[in-house]
């Protein structure tokens, strides 16, 4: 049974929502560009495909990395990946995630055996650049054993078990203060970057969407005052560390009517250039939203349904009842592929430090024609690197043009229960309806 799943996974054909081989520009032009070195904030990598940050759930219950976590980062160096950020590591205790083994990089003590998968990744001349970040108000007290905090006091619809407190001006310090330690902590440790997470609804993007922030002091209203707290984490960086990479992962916009808009992002990304930024990485969405920044085909109710906590423990004919009206109501977002381009292109035309752009990049000839037609400098993908970390040398070696993943999001789902891998065709009795 086991083998026919395998088979299943692997003969299945590749999602190619969008592509065709007549897409594909010449391979000898294509291979220059996107498979040439290349340089991004002073790192030097093989190619201009990034692993984006993906939370691998491979870490102990300190939030100190294993050895499974040393392995798959070689996997994916050896396969190819330009570049690899990390999954996000917590940056404090309130802001650990609700997920299963997040990282953490909040101790000293965690140094070494960051050194460590750092030196294995270096074998294989791969920068590797840790994403940090506080989850703000998307998660959990019952897990973090503390209360949430947020910008404002909002209740999160998807965590709403939890009412988060109001950060105080004495907080907001600390916390920079912490953002500033981390980064300190992951050069100590040999990351040839940080990248700080202001994405996807984590604190760093509740301060700067004004669906999340609804303060009326030096750090809510305007787009300055919103941003003054990533600016003052460059600040006291640069103070204490001098240059050393900072990049940033940005929501462009999160669907929410008082959100974020590319107009606004724009206007962030030129403040996070004129602060040091080295390269922003465009995404979008919230937790709110579904899987606005992880689109897929349709919502993995069923996955939902056994391992997410708001409806695991439901009475198994509630559950009947909940999963239909779920999948009709829960729709999601169009399109589910290169959702991000054409903020990032917005982007792009107003600074002069890289770009990278991702969010369902899946072909070859997709990237191709971002990096060589559209003048994005850098693409970065998740999920194809979830089911082969070798995807970049795939390409390269023209084994394969697109990704085999087919955005069931099962692998999102189980961040709450188990470590990162594919999960399609490995839960019992999902994903057969
Ligand atoms: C299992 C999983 C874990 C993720 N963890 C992170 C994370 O730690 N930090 C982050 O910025 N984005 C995270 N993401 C979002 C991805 O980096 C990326 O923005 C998103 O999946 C869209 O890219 P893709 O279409 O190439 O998957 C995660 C996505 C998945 C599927």
């Amino acid at each position: 049974m086991i083998y026919i799943k395998s088979a299943i996974v692997f003969f299945r054909k590749p999602v190619n929502l969008s592509y065709t081989h007549s897409m594909m520009t010449d391979r000898m032009t294509m291979n220059e560009k996107i498979f040439d070195p290349a340089v991004l904030a002073g790192m030097q990598l093989k190619n201009r495909i990034l692993r984006s940050a993906t939370h691998e759930g491979m870490s102990d219950e300190t939030g100190s990395p294993t050895e499974n976590l040393k392995k798959l980062y070689v996997r994916l160096a050896k396969g190819g990946a330009g570049a690899i950020i990390t999954g996000f590591a917590g940056i404090q205790s309130n802001g650990k995630g609700h997920l299963f083994g997040m990282s953490m990089i909040d101790s000293d003590d965690l140094i070494p055996a960051y050194r460590e998968i750092v030196d294995a990744v270096h074998e294989y001349n791969t920068p590797i650049i840790m994403q940090i970040a506080h989850c703000g108000r998307q998660t959990r007290s019952k897990t973090t054993g503390l209360q949430t905090v947020a910008p404002s006091a909002l209740r999160d619809a998807f965590f709403s078990e939890d009412m988060p407190r109001e950060l105080s001006d004495e907080e907001i310090n600390e916390l920079i203060d912490n953002f500033v330690k981390s980064i300190v902590r992951a050069k100590k440790a040999g990351f040839d970057g940080v990248q700080l997470h202001a994405a996807h609804g984590y604190l760093l993007s509740e301060f700067l969407s004004s669906h999340s922030n609804r303060r009326k002091d030096r750090w809510g209203g305007s787009t300055e005052n919103k941003y003054r707290l990533i600016g003052e984490i460059f600040k006291r960086a640069t103070n204490v560390i001098g240059d050393y990479p900072i990049l940033v992962k940005l929501n462009a916009y999160d669907g929410r009517k008082s959100g974020m808009k590319p107009d606004e992002a724009v206007r962030i990304a030129m403040m996070l250039e004129a602060s040091g930024c080295a390269a922003i990485e465009v995404s979008c969405g919230i937790v709110e939203d579904g899987l606005y920044s992880i689109r897929g085909e349709e919502l993995p109710v069923d996955a939902a349904m056994e391992y997410n906590f708001k409806y695991k423990n439901l009475p198994s004919p509630v559950k009947t009842i909940v999963k239909p009206i779920l999948k009709r109501v829960m729709k999601q977002p169009k399109p589910l592929l290169k959702f991000n381009l054409d903020s990032a292109l917005q982007i792009k035309k107003a600074v002069a430090i890289p770009v990278i752009v991702v969010g369902g990049i899946n072909n070859i000839g997709d990237i191709d024609d971002i990096v060589a037609n559209k003048g994005i400098d850098f693409v970065s993908m998740c999920r194809p690197f979830i089911i082969e970390p070798d995807i970049a040398n795939k390409f390269n070696k023209g084994i394969q043009s697109a990704s085999k993943c087919i955005l069931c999001n099962y692998c999102t789902i189980l961040t709450e229960a188990k470590p990162l891998r594919c999960y399609y065709g490995k839960l019992p009795n999902i994903g057969k309806d």
